[in-house]
């Protein structure tokens, strides 16, 4: 790599403010029913599900009350096949909402909100930011909000794709405020790759 692809890379990672992906409600209703998002049910992708349901079901079992935010079409969900206690889905997406609603049943709810404005009505052991966190601009103030409605010795798990530009910052940012407790790096031969982080903000784990 080339001195100049160094220092550009220096500047975009450690010296440019953080920028959220910004996509609009019209946009996501539009990219749900056309079904762009559909990939995230591809092979490349079930890895990555596929740790959050072990971390899930390792630290609280099949008893365990989550809170998934931005949950698109509600693919965890699918996956969890009822092993849960309690499950809200939420998301800015009246279609993605839509289509995630086949789900629902007396344990299993879906939210169109925004999640700058929803305020859950209950608490959660676990609350879920699965490939959602860099859509917002204040990514830590939304996570000390949701925190407030964790259970005692309740985690969050953060899933966000190895975009070192945009996300690293936002990791920066998160572990000043909460030490993260589990730290893994996913990669998928495709070139994909994801960092997914647990963090126990109260309680015997913390
Ligand atoms: C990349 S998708 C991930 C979907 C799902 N978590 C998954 O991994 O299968 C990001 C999701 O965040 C949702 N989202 C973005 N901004 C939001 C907001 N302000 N409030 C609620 N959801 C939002 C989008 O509608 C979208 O469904």
């Amino acid at each position: 790599m080339s001195f100049l692809n160094l220092l550009k890379g220096f500047v975009k990672t450690r010296i440019l403010p953080y920028k959220p992906l910004r996509i609009s409600k019209v946009v996501w209703n539009q990219q749900f029913s056309d079904g762009h998002w559909d990939y995230l049910k591809n092979n490349e992708e079930v890895a990555r599900y596929g740790v959050i349901l072990s971390l899930i079901s390792h630290y609280f079992g099949n008893e365990v009350s989550i809170l998934d935010l931005g949950c698109g079409t509600g693919i965890i969900c699918e996956k969890l096949d009822q092993k849960y206690s309690y499950y809200t889905g939420v998301d800015l997406s009246d279609e993605a909402i839509k289509q995630a609603s086949e789900k629902s049943n007396k344990k299993t709810e879906f939210l169109a909100e925004d999640l700058l404005k929803y305020i859950p009505t209950r608490k959660y052991d676990i609350v879920v930011f699965n490939e959602s966190l860099y859509y917002f601009e204040k990514p830590l103030e939304l996570l000390k909000k949701f925190s407030n409605f964790l259970n005692n010795n309740g985690m969050i798990i953060i899933s966000m794709w190895d975009n070192k530009e945009r996300n690293n910052k936002i990791w920066k940012t998160i572990d000043k405020t909460f030490t993260p407790k589990d730290q893994i790096f996913l990669s998928h031969h495709a070139g994909k790759g994801w960092f997914i982080k647990t963090y126990f903000i109260n309680g015997k784990n913390a």
